[in-house]
């Protein structure tokens, strides 16, 4: 049954190509960018592949922004608007901590409650947050973004919990992508090199560091969303999702191992 869903960040990656194949499996999707520059292209590119998408400009840390949801009666809102941020916690700028928080949680959870007031009145709703398996292992140097989906995650399956005892057919879901390439942990790797001075603990090893990333993510991320795409068309179909959503498959079982010796 064709469903009413709206897909933040849909301006790149895992948002965008989520837009096309829900859209393409004939449901109703607005799909949000940040910038009106990514909404003007977003448009271009749905008319060139004859595909109906509903493209909105909306900064999720936009108050003003976020109250265009009230005008749309959503079936699925997927909050998959996210940035990243790295660093070693002993000496991130406070300010880069709080501005992923902004987006990543606070931001995501603003949006999610004003959609969650349509979705009570209709009696009907699935949130799908897209967390992170770098959401349930802590990993060196990304805690500025894994903090940030450690509380995602946390408040997703809270959220579910509480929906439940509602009664009032609300399902909210967990999306947990490992890592795959769409420029995302390039760009967040890359961030802490842009304050990193001398005075840095970490500064005599960068180098190090810089070219360990860049050969774990050449071993680790799936080369294109497909598999991930595949989990949240799966999440926003059905009537009960399950709580968590993981792909590629084998990094999920990756996280289960390092959780069993204890990471
Ligand atoms: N790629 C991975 O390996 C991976 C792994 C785990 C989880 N994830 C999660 O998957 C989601 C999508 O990531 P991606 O890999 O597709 O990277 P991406 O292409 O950078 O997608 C993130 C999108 O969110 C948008 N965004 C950022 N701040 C926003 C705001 N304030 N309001 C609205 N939109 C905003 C970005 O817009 P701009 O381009 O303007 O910044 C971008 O279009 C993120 O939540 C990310 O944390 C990704």
């Amino acid at each position: 049954m064709s469903k009413n869903i709206l897909i933040t960040g849909a301006g790149s990656g895992i948002g965008r190509d989520a837009a096309f194949a829900l859209a393409a499996r004939g449901h109703q999707v607005w799909a949000s960018t940040e910038t009106a520059e990514q909404a003007q292209s977003l448009r271009a590119e749905s008319q060139t592949q004859g595909v109906s998408l509903q493209v909105l400009q909306m900064d999720i840390t936009q108050e003003v922004d976020r109250h265009q949801v009230n005008d749309l009666a959503i079936d699925v809102l997927i909050n998959n608007a996210g940035v990243g941020e790295s660093g070693a916690l002993a000496e991130v700028p406070m300010d880069k901590v709080r501005r992923v928080f902004e987006v990543n949680l606070f931001a995501t959870l603003a949006l999610t409650q004003e959609v969650l007031r349509g979705m009570v009145a209709r009696e009907r709703g699935t949130v799908l947050m897209v967390s992170s398996i770098a959401g349930r292992v802590p990993v060196p140097f990304l805690m500025p973004y894994g903090m940030s989906k450690f509380a995602l995650s946390a408040a997703g399956a809270a959220m579910r919990a509480e929906m439940d005892r509602l009664h009032k057919n609300i399902h909210i879901a967990l999306i947990e992508p490992g890592a795959i390439h769409t420029g995302f942990n390039q760009r967040m790797t890359a961030s802490k090199y842009s304050w990193m001075d001398p005075s840095s603990y970490f500064w005599p090893v960068r180098e190090r560091l810089m070219a360990e990333e860049k050969r774990s993510f050449a071993f680790l991320e799936a080369r294109d969303t497909r598999s991930i795409v595949v989990q949240i068309v799966k999440a926003a179909e059905a009537a009960r999702p399950r709580l968590r959503y993981v792909a590629p498959r084998w990094q999920g079982w990756g996280v289960r191992l390092a959780r069993i010796l204890g990471v």
